[in-house]
C-alpha cells in the first residue's frame, strides 16, 4: 500500500524497528514543549517508547497504519522525529513530531509534503488529512505549507492532557485529489 521508505533531501523515512524506541524516548519523548499539543503526556519510562514502537511495528503488518521514522540523512544518521499515517478508507488521517532541536528548519513540510504525493498516487486513497490544536501555529504553519485546506473548526474535538483536562478545538485541514 504504501513504501517502507521514503527519501527527501534532508531526511529518511522509514518503517520503525524495535531499537528506535531508546532514541524516541532520548531525544523527545520526555520533552514537555514538543508532547505540548500531543494526546500523549511526557514520557517518563523507555517502557513507554518500547510499547508504542512495538505497536507500531505491528500495525504496519495488518497495514492498517503507517508510522515512519524520520532519520537525518547526513552521516549522523539521526533519528529525530516520526510521521504516523492511518489507514480510514480513502482517506489517510496524518500526525507529526520532530525533537525541539530541530524545529524551523523546515524539515517536517520536507517530509510531509514527500509523504502527500505519495500517498495521493496510490489509487485507493484521495485525502490525506489532519487535525491540529487551533493554537498549535508550528502545525498550523506546516500544514498551509504542505497544500493543506483548512477546512473547518471542530469543537471539543480533541484531548489534549498537557493543556486541559477538558476537549479541545482542532482545525480539520486536507489536501485531496
Ligand atoms: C509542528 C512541527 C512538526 C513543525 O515542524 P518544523 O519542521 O519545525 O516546521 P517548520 O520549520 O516549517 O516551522 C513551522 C512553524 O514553526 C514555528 N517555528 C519555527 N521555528 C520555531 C522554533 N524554534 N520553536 C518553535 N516554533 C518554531 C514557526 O511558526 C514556523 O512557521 P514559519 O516558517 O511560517 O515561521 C514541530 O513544531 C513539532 O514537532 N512540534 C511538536 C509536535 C506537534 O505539535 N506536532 C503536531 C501535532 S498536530
Amino acid at each position: 500500500m504504501l513504501p517502507q521508505t521514503i527519501q527527501t533531501t534532508r531526511l529518511q523515512l522509514r518503517k520503525p524497528v524495535p531499537a528506535d524506541a531508546g532514541a524516541i524516548f532520548a531525544t523527545y519523548g520526555q520533552d514537555p514543549a514538543v508532547s505540548k499539543y500531543m494526546v500523549w503526556r511526557p514520557l517518563v519510562r523507555v517502557a513507554e517508547a518500547e510499547q508504542f514502537i512495538g505497536e507500531a511495528i505491528a500495525d504496519w503488518e495488518s497495514q492498517r497504519r503507517f508510522a515512519y521514522v524520520l532519520d537525518r540523512r547526513d552521516r549522523s544518521r539521526q533519528t529525530i522525529g516520526m510521521l504516523d499515517a492511518r489507514l480510514e478508507g480513502h482517506i489517510i488521517d496524518v500526525g507529526y513530531v520532530l525533537a525541539r532541536d530541530f524545529w524551523g528548519r523546515g524539515l517536517m513540510p520536507e517530509a510531509l509534503s514527500a509523504f502527500v504525493a505519495i500517498a495521493l498516487e496510490r489509487e485507493s486513497l484521495f485525502r490525506v488529512q489532519a487535525t491540529c490544536d487551533v493554537d498549535n501555529l508550528p502545525s498550523i504553519r506546516t500544514l498551509e505549507k504542505c497544500g493543506f485546506s483548512k477546512e473547518g473548526r471542530l469543537d471539543r474535538y480533541t484531548l489534549h492532557p498537557n493543556i486541559s483536562g477538558e476537549p479541545r478545538p482542532c482545525f480539520m485541514f486536507a489536501r485531496c485529489r
